[in-house]
């Protein structure tokens, strides 16, 4: 609770507010007895917040991927979840809709999550990426692209402040680590990232194009490891 507490300062102060707005007022009562669907008092203002953190990104050009996109993809699902799962960045479905992994790879995920997990990706789960514009076919962003559009990432991730965070690959794991992450031979290990428990696992993407029976096992425990993180 402090924690998040310190958090919403933290962002309220990032965006200029001098004082605790009204509504902020009410997540400072004690938080309730919540039941399964309740969303917890201090994150009742998450989506506005995340509105906030879209609204700051623009129409934004602050990186050259700017010059071939269609869609910024911001994220979707629940701004109130408690995992999170970060991807690279858009590929062409993508683009074209605006919403993140909702091509193959996206196929791939949803299918990880609702009927390997058994969530509902949209209720239980958020989905981001570290780069919000389509790198030019589908390479992999560069360090300075991702530079100009982490800040964005990690408000989302501030503002929604999960119980886990997933990280979907190499570049996504690098990222969020902030050093070079040899994604085969640390998938399946707890992080941290800001004080959130950090997991590591391969992106869907990967999974699809060496289709193993060892990798699929792989994945499989990443996810029970995080379905026990949130007492599922
Ligand atoms: N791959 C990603 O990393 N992100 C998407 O949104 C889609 C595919």
């Amino acid at each position: 609770m402090l924690q998040e507490l310190k958090n919403y300062l933290l962002f309220l102060k990032d965006y200029g507010y001098t004082e605790i707005p009204q509504q902020i007022e009410l997540n400072l009562s004690p938080p309730k007895k919540t039941s399964k669907t309740h969303t917890s008092p201090s994150k009742q203002n998450n989506p506005d917040l995340l509105q906030a953190v879209q609204d700051e990104l623009g129409d934004c050009t602050r990186c050259k991927l700017s010059e071939g996109r269609n869609k910024i993809v911001f994220g979707s699902g629940n701004p109130n979840a408690d995992l999170v799962f970060v991807g690279e960045g858009p590929g062409k479905d993508e683009d074209e809709q605006g919403f993140p992994f909702v091509g193959r790879a996206g196929k791939k995920l949803t299918e990880i999550i609702e009927k390997g997990m058994g969530l509902n990706r949209e209720q239980d789960t958020y989905i981001c990426n570290i780069v919000k514009c389509r790198p030019p076919g589908n390479r992999d962003p560069e360090a300075e692209e991702i530079s100009a559009c982490k800040p964005f990432l990690l408000k989302q991730l501030e503002v929604i402040r999960p119980k886990v965070i997933v990280a979907l690959g190499k570049p996504a794991s690098s990222t969020l680590l902030g050093r070079s992450v040899p994604i085969t031979k640390e998938r399946g290990t707890w992080h941290e990232f800001e004080g959130i428990k950090l997991m590591l696992t391969f992106h869907p993407a990967y999974l699809l194009r060496f289709y193993t029976v060892e990798n699929r096992k792989a994945v499989h425990e990443d996810m029970k490891k995080v379905l026990e993180v949130l007492g599922k």
